[in-house]
């Protein structure tokens, strides 16, 4: 039976503290259960794009979720960061504050890469300086050292991309959520970057939910899930 919003507080806000699993196993880092989500046709009539959707994300574990285009996978992560409120079902996670890489960058205009990706770092606590300089630390590892006083205006594409990675990275959570973080670099570019997002989680000992199109980031993942019909399908487990 789906256990939905009935039996805890406001669905809008879905996130919940969890405590401890006592039985040795790997605790989740993130579990929902049973999420769905509609939106609005022009002519009113509802558009279902979530229907029935669980996944459970394990300490230290990456996840990958593939699905064509318009499956809504967007939509699934944004749920997932607790930025977006599903129409029901249930979202538990232990991390407040997942680092979140957008699938369009959202960088402050009037702030340089660096003031941008700095910025993460003081939200999350970290004291001026320290935060300058892990910004820094992240820029170098997505190859944008170069660029980091440039403006968002000034950059490419796929340095917007870069940047917006090196952002949510910045935020040192315990849990990543990516949406197609490769999506608009070519082939070098990508695979340097999906070693930077996957080194930082396994180093940080974080766990990562990476929407994606491109199987060579699905294939570093854990597990893979495809997004079809508003569920979410398991396709492979890794042991590990
Ligand atoms: N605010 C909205 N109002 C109406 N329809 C929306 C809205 N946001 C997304 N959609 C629709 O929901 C579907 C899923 O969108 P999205 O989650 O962005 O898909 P994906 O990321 O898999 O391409 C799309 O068909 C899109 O047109
Ligand atoms: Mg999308």
């Amino acid at each position: 039976m789906r256990r939905n919003d009935a039996d805890g507080g406001p669905r809008a806000k879905a996130v919940k503290r969890k405590g401890e699993e006592g039985n040795g196993a790997v605790p989740f880092i993130l579990e929902a259960f049973g999420l769905q989500k509609s939106f609005l046709n022009p002519d009113g009539s509802p558009l279902p794009i979530l229907k029935d959707a669980s996944i459970q994300v394990e300490v230290g574990r990456t996840v990958a979720v593939m699905g064509s285009s318009g499956s809504g996978k967007t939509t699934l992560l944004h749920i997932l960061a607790g930025i977006e409120s599903p129409d029901g079902g249930e979202i538990r996670s232990s991390v407040e504050h997942p680092g979140l890489v957008f699938q369009h960058h959202y960088l402050m205009p009037e702030f340089t890469a660096w003031e941008n990706v700095a910025m993460a770092a003081r939200l999350a606590g970290k004291e001026r300086r320290a935060a300058r300089e892990i910004a820094e630390e992240y820029l170098r590892a997505v190859g944008l050292l170069e660029r980091r006083k440039h403006l968002p205006t000034e950059l490419s594409g796929g340095e917007l991309a870069r940047a917006g990675l090196a952002r949510a990275l910045a935020a040192e959570s315990g849990l990543i959520l990516a949406d197609e973080p490769t999506g608009s670099l070519d082939e070098e570019t990508s695979e340097q970057v999906t070693e930077v997002l996957f080194r930082t989680v396994r180093d940080r000992g974080a766990a990562l939910v990476v929407v994606t199109h491109d199987p060579k980031v699905a294939a570093r993942a854990d597990r893979l899930f495809r997004l079809e019909h508003g569920r979410l399908i398991p396709e492979t487990e890794r042991a590990g």
